[in-house]
C-alpha cells in the first residue's frame, strides 16, 4: 500500500518524502513544480507531475496507485502574497483540496494528514497557544488553511474520511546530511535570508521593526525543525491508520525566540559577522506566536529531536554553504 504525498517537492514535502521512504514506506508524489523541485524528490518515490485541481489527473493517479493515506502539502504558503492576492489562495488551497477529497471519497480512501498552520489562529492575546485557543485569521492564507481544515470536518461527518490537521509555527533547517533543504525563489524566510547574508548573498538583514511589545523589541516565533516535523506526520499517519479520530495538533517547541536572538544564533553558528539593520514592521506579522505542543508529545508520542535554535540553524547553514544556489546547480 502506498503513501500519496501532494506537493512532496516542496520544501517540507521533500523531507517528508524522503523519511517515508527511509522508513521503508511506498511513496508516491504529486508536484506541480511551480515552486517545488524535482531534485529534491528521492528516486524511490514514483513521481507525477501535475495539479491537485485537475480532477482527472488527480483520478489517474489514484487508478495507477494502491493508495492507503494521503498526506497533503500541495498549498501556496505566502502571506503577503495571499493579502494581494487571496482569490490564488482559496484557488490553489481550498479549491485544490476540495478535488482532493472528491477523488479520496471517491476510491475510498479515509486518511488524510494535512500540513495547517499557526496563522489559522491570527494573532491570539495568549502565548503559548493551545488547540483550544480560537481560531481568527489575519490572512486569506490562515483562512485558506482553516477553510481546507473544516471541509475535511464534514468529509469525516459525511464519508468518514478521517484527517489529521498539524498546525506548524515556523518550520526551519534540512536533512543532517544536507542532501536537500530549503530553496524558495523569492525568499521571504527569516533563517534563509540571515544565511543568504552570511555567504554574500545579500547585504543585510532587515529586520521587520523592533517596537513590537516583547523583550527586545522585534518579533517571537517559535521554530521546529523540518525533520521533527515530517516525524510528527508519520505518527499521524499510524494514529490514523490504528482508527483514532480525526485530530488537530500545534508543531512547535514551545520556546519562542526574537528575531535579534535568532540573528544572534546565526552569527554564533555561521562565525560571520551578519550585518543588519532595522526597517518598518511587515505587514500582519503579529508581536509573539508560540506553540504549545503537549498534545502532539501526549496522544501521538511525538518527541523532538532538535531543541536548540542553534542546531536548526546549523542544519540550514551546511544546506546553504553546500548548496548556494539550491537545487540549481
Ligand atoms: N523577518 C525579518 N526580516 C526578514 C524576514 C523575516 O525581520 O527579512 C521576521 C518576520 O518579521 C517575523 C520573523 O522574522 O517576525 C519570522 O518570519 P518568517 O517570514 O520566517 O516566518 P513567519 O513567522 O512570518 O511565517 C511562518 C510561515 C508561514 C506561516 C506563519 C505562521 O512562513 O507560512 O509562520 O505564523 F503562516
Amino acid at each position: 500500500m502506498t503513501i500519496l504525498v501532494l506537493g512532496g517537492a516542496g520544501y517540507i514535502g521533500s523531507h517528508a518524502v524522503d523519511q517515508l521512504v527511509n522508513q521503508g514506506y511506498d511513496v508516491a508524489v504529486i508536484d506541480n513544480l511551480l515552486t517545488g523541485h524535482k531534485a529534491a524528490v528521492h528516486s524511490k518515490a514514483r513521481f507525477y507531475q501535475g495539479d491537485i485541481r485537475e480532477k482527472e489527473f488527480v483520478q489517474s493517479v489514484f487508478q495507477k496507485e494502491k493508495i492507503e493515506g494521503v498526506i497533503h502539502f500541495a498549498a501556496s504558503s505566502l502571506v503577503g502574497e495571499s493579502v494581494e492576492n487571496p482569490l490564488k489562495y482559496f484557488n490553489n488551497n481550498v479549491s485544490g483540496t476540495e478535488i482532493v477529497l472528491e477523488v479520496m471519497h471517491e476510491f475510498k480512501v479515509k486518511s488524510i494528514v494535512f500540513s495547517s498552520t499557526a496563522a489559522t489562529y491570527g494573532e491570539p492575546e495568549e502565548n503559548p497557544i493551545t488547540e483550544m485557543t480560537p481560531t481568527n485569521p489575519k490572512n486569506p492564507y490562515g483562512e485558506s488553511k482553516l477553510m481546507m481544515e473544516k471541509m475535511m470536518r464534514w468529509c469525516d461527518e459525511a464519508y468518514g474520511i478521517k484527517f489529521v490537521a498539524l498546525r506548524y509555527f515556523n518550520v526551519a533547517g534540512a536533512k543532517a546530511d544536507a542532501s536537500i533543504g530549503e530553496d524558495h525563489a523569492p525568499e521571504t524566510h527569516l533563517i534563509p535570508i540571515i544565511l543568504q547574508v552570511a555567504l554574500g548573498q545579500r547585504e543585510q538583514l532587515a529586520i521587520f521593526g523592533d517596537d513590537y511589545p516583547t523583550e527586545d523589541g522585534t518579533c517571537v516565533r517559535d521554530y521546529v525543525h523540518v525533520e521533527d516535523l515530517i516525524a510528527a506526520h508519520i505518527l499521524a499517519l499510524e494514529y490514523l491508520k490504528a482508527g483514532n479520530p480525526s485530530n488537530i495538533f500545534n508543531l512547535g517547541s514551545n520556546s519562542g525566540y526574537s528575531v535579534k536572538q535568532m540573528l544572534g544564533a546565526a552569527r554564533k553558528v555561521t562565525k560571520k559577522d551578519i550585518p543588519a539593520k532595522v526597517a518598518p514592521r511587515r505587514a500582519g506579522d503579529p508581536g509573539t506566536l508560540v506553540a504549545a505542543s503537549d498534545k502532539a508529545k501526549a496522544v501521538l508520542g511525538w518527541q523532538p529531536q532538535y531543541t536548540e535554535v542553534e542546531e536548526i540553524i546549523a542544519t540550514a547553514w551546511n544546506w546553504h554553504v553546500s548548496h548556494p544556489y539550491g537545487y540549481k546547480e
